[in-house]
Parts: C-alpha cells; structure tokens; sequence
C-alpha cells in the first residue's frame, strides 16, 4: 500500500472513530435511555445527506484528575452545517455519550464556531441540548466556554433565528444559552431545564422536588413559559423545529420564504358572520376563526399550553408568513394578564426583528384587575406588549372583532402605535370601558337615589351601549380603516398584507431602548 493510501486509511478509520462518540457501549445505553445520538438527531434534522461536520478531531486539553488519559475525537458535541428544505443551517448537537455531553473549553470553542460561521453567513443556528452542564474536571474553563456562548447567543440575537431543542439534561446556568435563543423546544418525560437540581434545593430551600416537577416539560409549558414547544418523541421534536423554519427568514435582512397557496385568496367563510354570540358574556372560540382565516387552516402555535388567554403563532395568508396574535375569549374572557402580555410581547419583538408582519385579532375584555396582577406587576408586562407592538415597523394588520376596551384597546396593535390597517366587524365595541362598569362610575349616585336602582341602572347601561359598543365611532374619527363583513376577513387581511410589502418604516436612531423588562 502506499504512503498516500495508508494515510488514506488512517484518515477513513479516524472519522469512524470520531463517529462513535463516547463508544459503543455509551451509544447503546443512549438507546436505553430512549435517546437517540448527537448524530442520529442531526441526521433527522437535516436533509439527507447535507451534513457536513466540522472540527471532528478536536478533543479535549485538559489534564485535571486523570483526563489527559480519557480523550475522544470531536468531545463532547458535534457540529456543521447542511440544509433544511434546502436553505443553509447552523447546527451543534451535544453529545451525552462523551462525560455525559458536559461543556469543555474546546467544546465551547466549536459551538462558537459554528456560531461565529452562522452570523456571517446570515443563516439560523439550531442547538440541540443533552448534558450534564460544565464539565466539572474544567472548572473555569468551562464556565469561561459557557460565558463565549452566551455571548455570541446575545449579539447574534435579532441578526439570525436561533433554536433551541432540549433534548435531555439542561441544568445550571446552562439553562441560559437557550433562554437566550428565539425558540426552545423540550422533549416529554426526558429533557428538563433548571438552574439547579432537586438535590441542592432541597438543600437550600428544604423543598422536596423531582426533577421533572421541577424544571420537567410539562412545567415549562404551561407553568414557567420558558419553552415554547414540546414533543413527545425526537422525531415528532425535529419535525416541528423544521415546519418553524419554514415561517422563519434565515436572517434579519431577508423576508420569509413565500410559498405557493392553492387555498383561495377570497375565500368566504360563512360561519364568521354567526361566530359571534348574542350575550357579550359568552365566549367563542378564537381558533375556529383562526383556522377560518389562514391558508389552509394551518396554524403554528407557539407556547399553546402557557397563558391561553393569548394565542400566538404561525400562519400564512396568500403564501405570506405572518405571525398572528389573538386574544382567546374561551380563556379569562380572554383578558390581558401579566403572563399573556410578556407571551405576546416576545413573540411580536420575534416578528419585527426577522420581517415577518404581525396579524392582530382583538377581542379582549382589558387588563386582569387585582393585587394578584398588581403584586406580579402587571404594569411592567402589559407595558412590554404595548412597547413591542409601538416599536414594531413590520407590516401590522388588526382585526377587531368584539372588545376592546381601554388600556387593552391601545395594547393590541391600535391604529396610534402605528396599525397599518384595523379593521373591525360589526361587532366590534371599542369604548373606555364595558356598558355597567362605566354605568356604575357615572350613575352610583343617581343610581342610588332612584326609585328602582336596578332598573335605572339597565336603562343607563343600554344608552351607554347603543352609544359606545359599535365599530361606528372609532370608524368616525379613522381609528378604524373600515367595517368589514366577517366572512370575507380574510380577503380583506390578503388585500391589506399585500398593499404592505412595500411599508418602509424607521425608528428613530438610538443605541437601544430601554424595553420595561
Ligand atoms: C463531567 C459529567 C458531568 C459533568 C455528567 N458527567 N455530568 N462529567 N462533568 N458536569 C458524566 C458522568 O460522570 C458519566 O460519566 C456520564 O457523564 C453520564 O452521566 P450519568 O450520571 O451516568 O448519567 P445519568 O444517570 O443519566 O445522569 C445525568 C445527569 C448527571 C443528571 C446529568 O450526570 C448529573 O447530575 N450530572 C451533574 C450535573 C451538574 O450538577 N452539573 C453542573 C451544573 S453547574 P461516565 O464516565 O461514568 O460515563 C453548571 C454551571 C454552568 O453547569 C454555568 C454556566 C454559566
């Protein structure tokens, strides 16, 4: 053999060295775990055959406790690029079968590779998390590798789409690389988030906690908000990292991919005109309208399980993506709480900073009254929506279909933070307040010294309402753009999105705001 094919060889018996991560042996108790490989996720995750690994024969330099003598090709992760539906994607998958996927200096130097590779090419960063936190034989050197990350995930943030997938351990302040990312998906029963175990709680804090009630999926789905997505199975996990991409640009100078719409643009969706109940304490259900609306009634929703008093997420009109924003009024009547209002305040910063226009549907009651909101504050969140959405510059299309009411009313996407185009049904009421709140300010005397308070107070509260819970008024002064039929909402949100794609819009020059977080 020559000298060039023996080193062929080598270089061929290497890679599949490299491949198998932490060995065997590890790779079948991944298995056991029901976890698949760094590897096998990136394969699932990307088209096939697109990966192309980067720097598989880094190891590890440190030689504390024995570790110069327990060395593997590429560490504890695995990085590259390949494509997804054919567009350039960033990737780093750590690998729990080399020290349980523990973050090493040189580990921290790959990640930030591909990540440093990622910004200058303007394409997404997806990370897939599996380990046990810093790798503790590293000491600083890993916290500084966890600091280098943290960072870029900073200044990358707004300039390219990052993803998190939690796909097992994600413990101390690790946690923070993906609450630093736009979106972060966890695993059912097999990936949990927290800054620190149920061990030094208990310790600390006296509290007896399992992990997974804890910092488990389930918690930070419906409980904390943290994640946005769950999944049951890693396959059902990465199919839905690659349908939110597809709503995504790849960075914050493009638009999102456009794609062909074969569901008619003006499409009439009869129901709409009857969706709306007699009583205006009874609720509906925004997703039937929602799924009414939107091309082929597919709607990505984002943290479904948190804050349902809210509803965001993905949709797409005429090919268009959009990110939608509705009030729920099957949940709390769907009022605006502390929790609903940083949900949609994060998600409307997402779409302004990646150019995707925001779709408003308002039928919101006000804001949560009482000691429990005010002691949350309240004011605080309910101010981050209200700056998200007057800051935005995107294209922002608002259809108002029954309240909305006061401060609520200037929150959701009103026509003086810069609403493009409102719309509002017949429905619509758009006022100070509710017809007996606002009777019971203004009448509590008069009220009290009538002959029949009860009945004084219904004849007050029916002139407020022929006066006040109408589209009519605010469509007087062009608050609101039109009156529109229900059932043809969706033409007229095509029309509207479409009259858009040429907005140019500019906040002034500043180094930043200063958002109220
Ligand atoms: C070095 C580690 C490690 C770590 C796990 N391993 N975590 N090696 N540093 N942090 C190794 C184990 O020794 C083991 O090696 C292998 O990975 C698999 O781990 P197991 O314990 O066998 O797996 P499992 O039973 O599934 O438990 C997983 C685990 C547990 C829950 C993650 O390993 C664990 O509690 N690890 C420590 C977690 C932790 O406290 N990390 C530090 C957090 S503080 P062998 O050779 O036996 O296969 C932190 C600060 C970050 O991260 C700050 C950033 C700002």
């Amino acid at each position: 053999m020559s000298n060039q094919l023996e080193k062929v060889k080598e270089l061929i018996e290497l890679r599949a060295k490299a491949r198998i991560g932490g060995g065997e042996k590890a790779i079948e108790k991944q298995h056991e775990r029901g976890k698949y490989t760094a590897r096998e996720r990136i394969a699932m995750l990307l088209d096939d055959g697109s990966f192309e690994e980067m720097d598989m024969f880094v190891e590890h330099r440190c030689h504390n406790f024995g570790q110069e003598k327990k060395s593997f090709l590429g560490d504890g992760v695995v990085t590259g690029y390949g494509t997804i539906d054919g567009r350039l994607i960033y990737v780093f998958a750590q690998d729990f079968t080399v020290f349980g996927g523990s973050l090493s200096e040189t580990m921290a130097l790959k990640i930030c590779k591909v990540m440093d590779q990622a910004m200058k090419m303007g394409a997404p960063v997806i990370g897939i998390n599996d380990s046990g936190g810093a790798r503790i034989q590293e000491g600083i050197n890993a916290l500084a590798g966890y600091a280098e990350i943290f960072q870029r995930n900073i200044l990358a943030s707004g300039v390219i789409p990052q993803i998190s997938g939690i796909f097992g351990p994600c413990a101390g302040g690790a946690v923070y690389s993906p609450a630093l990312t736009d979106f972060t998906l966890m695993m059912e029963g097999t990936s949990y988030m927290f800054l620190t175990g149920p061990k030094v709680v208990k310790t600390v804090t006296g509290e007896d906690v399992d992990q997974e009630s804890l910092g488990g999926a389930s918690v930070h789905s419906t409980k904390s908000g943290v994640t946005h997505f769950t999944a049951k199975t890693e396959e059902e996990g990465v199919a839905m990292i690659r349908r939110l991409l597809s709503y995504i640009p790849q960075n914050n100078l493009e638009e999102a991919p456009f794609t062909t719409c074969n569901d008619p643009i003006d499409r009439l969706e009869d129901s709409l005109n009857e969706i709306i109940p007699d009583s205006p304490s009874l609720p509906y259900d925004m997703y039937n309208v929602i799924a009414a609306i939107v091309d082929n009634g597919e709607f990505l929703e984002v943290q479904k399980d948190y804050a349902k008093n809210i509803i965001i997420g993905f949709a797409r009109f005429n090919g268009q993506s959009v990110g939608l924003v509705a009030n729920q009024p099957k949940y709390l009547a769907g009022v605006l709480d502390s929790n609903a209002s940083r949900k949609a305040g994060r998600f409307v910063r997402f779409c302004d900073a990646f150019n995707i226009p925001i779709v408003s549907l308002v039928d919101v009651p006000g804001f949560l009254p009482g000691t429990g909101q005010e002691y949350n504050g309240v004011i605080l969140h309910g101010a981050k929506l209200l700056y998200a959405y007057g800051e935005a510059t995107v294209p922002k299309v608002t259809v108002t279909l029954r309240k909305s009411y006061g401060g609520s009313h200037i929150v959701m996407s009103c026509k003086q933070l810069r609403g493009d185009m409102n719309y509002a049904w017949p429905t619509a009421e758009i006022a100070v307040m509710g017809g007996s709140g606002a009777v019971e300010v203004l009448y509590a005397k008069e009220a009290k010294e009538s002959a029949d308070p009860a009945a004084f107070a219904a004849q007050k509260e029916a002139e407020y309402t022929k006066l006040f819970a109408n589209p009519f008024n605010a469509a007087k002064y062009g608050y609101i753009d039109d009156i529109i039929e229900p059932r043809n909402t969706r033409f007229r949100i095509i029309r509207a999105l479409q009259q858009l794609q040429t907005k140019k819009l500019i906040n002034p020059a500043k180094k930043h705001g200063n958002i109220p977080l």
